[in-house]
């Protein structure tokens, strides 16, 4: 099985933002263990961040096959995109802020028809009030919140599972 790790929004600051909340690992260090330990559970494991609300769509439609628009030239591929790779049976979501506002991230999610797990490495229901409602948790598969970095690699040994059980 192939799994998607998207991270949104400044989490490329991972480590130095705001560490008494989001802890000192970088986004470096919890991808490449992501990628290992995906391994180790039999499984292959891509990784994508980026700070664009399109962007990230693109890469979910790109990764359930689909070509999004090009909106500079209809000749050359989106530059922002790495090569698409297998098509993930589950894709793994941490979309920062844009969980609270990103009605359009919803959508590609459904609209592709992968499962997803949302991860959050803070509490999220602990801090202020409008980062309590997600766009995504009412059709994740799973919800992992207030762990630190730690619920990366639990979402990922719960995912191999999910998809192993045949669930995916
Ligand atoms: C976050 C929580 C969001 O509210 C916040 O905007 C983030 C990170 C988390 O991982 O705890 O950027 O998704």
């Amino acid at each position: 099985p192939h799994i998607l790790l998207i991270n949104g929004p400044n989490l490329n600051l991972l480590g130095t933002r705001e560490p008494d909340i989001y802890g000192h690992t970088t986004l470096a260090d919890v991808e490449s263990l992501a990628r290992t330990q995906a391994t180790s559970l039999g499984a292959t494991l891509s990784t994508f961040q980026s700070n664009h609300e399109g962007a990230i769509i693109d890469r979910i439609q790109t990764a359930a096959g689909h070509t999004p628009p090009n909106p500079t030239t209809t000749t050359t591929p989106t530059p922002t995109l790495d090569s698409p790779g297998p098509k993930p049976s589950l894709i793994i979501i941490n979309p920062g802020a844009l969980t609270h506002t990103s009605v359009a991230i919803r959508d590609a999610l459904l609209g592709v028809g992968v499962p997803f797990v949302e991860v959050h490495v803070s509490n999220v229901h602990g801090r202020e009030g409008f980062r309590r409602h997600s766009y995504l948790s009412d059709k994740a598969v799973a919800v992992v919140c207030g762990m630190g970095v730690f619920g990366y690699r639990a979402a990922v040994e719960f995912g191999v599972g999910f998809l192993r059980e045949g669930r995916g």
